[in-house]
């Protein structure tokens, strides 16, 4: 596909999406939000009780995810749910079955999907690596793991959730445990990838650096 694709990855709460969105809306590209897609995922076995080591029936949720964005909107099927699937639980279980093959298999078509004119942003853990390997510009994320729970505790308050800074900091580092260690598109920077660490960065100076990087491709 000629249809240019900017990639960023990172860990939790490294401000990718925010990034990713702002640059989107900047180029009017469609945005991918990969993280939801496994967020969906997880919040459809939670409810239906359906157990981790149960891999059959979760890849057959999200072979069949009845996933709907609109705008910053997101709805399982009729459902939105762009507020439930923020919950620190969802994005638990998240983590825990994106470290199965056949979930990340199942999602797989639906994330080349979204690659459609003018352009697309995507955001996640492998876009430059695994899904979008010929994207024009891959940037990859990073932040001190404090900086992250620090947004990340924002971000949770500012939603209306309650949130605990050492539960946060113990959630984080587990999770980056398991994206990074895991045998599947594990998380780390494609080798043509462009490294922004945002610790010390705002997002709108971030939003500029990956604006610029783009105008010089
Ligand atoms: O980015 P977000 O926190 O919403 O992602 C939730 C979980 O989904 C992550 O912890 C990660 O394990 C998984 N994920 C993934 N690959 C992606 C995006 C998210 O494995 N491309």
């Amino acid at each position: 596909s000629n249809v240019p694709v900017i990639t960023i990855d990172g860990p939790t709460a490294s401000g990718k999406g925010t990034v990713a969105s702002r640059v989107a809306e900047r180029l009017s590209f469609h945005l991918l939000d990969s993280g939801a897609l496994y967020r969906l995922t997880a919040l459809q076995a939670l409810r239906r009780e359906v157990e981790l080591r149960d891999e059959h029936a979760i890849a057959k949720l999200a072979e069949h995810l009845p996933a709907r964005f609109q705008g910053e909107h997101i709805f399982l099927a009729q459902e939105e749910v762009t507020h439930a699937i923020r919950a620190e639980e969802v994005g638990n279980m998240a983590s825990k079955i994106a470290a199965l093959p056949t979930v990340r298999q199942a999602l797989f078509g639906l994330q080349l999907g979204f690659r459609q004119t003018p352009g697309l942003v995507a955001d996640g853990r492998d876009m430059g690596t695994v899904i979008f390997p010929t994207a024009k510009l891959k940037v990859f994320l990073t932040a001190s793991v404090e900086a992250r729970a620090q947004r990340r505790y924002k971000q949770l308050i500012d939603k209306g959730f309650s949130a605990n800074m050492n539960d946060l900091l113990a959630d984080l580092q587990a999770r980056d445990e398991r994206d990074t260690n895991r045998a599947v598109a594990p998380l780390a920077p494609a080798s043509d990838a462009h490294l922004l660490d945002t610790s010390e960065m705002g997002v709108d100076q971030a939003v500029e650096q990956v604006m610029a990087w783009y105008s010089q491709k």
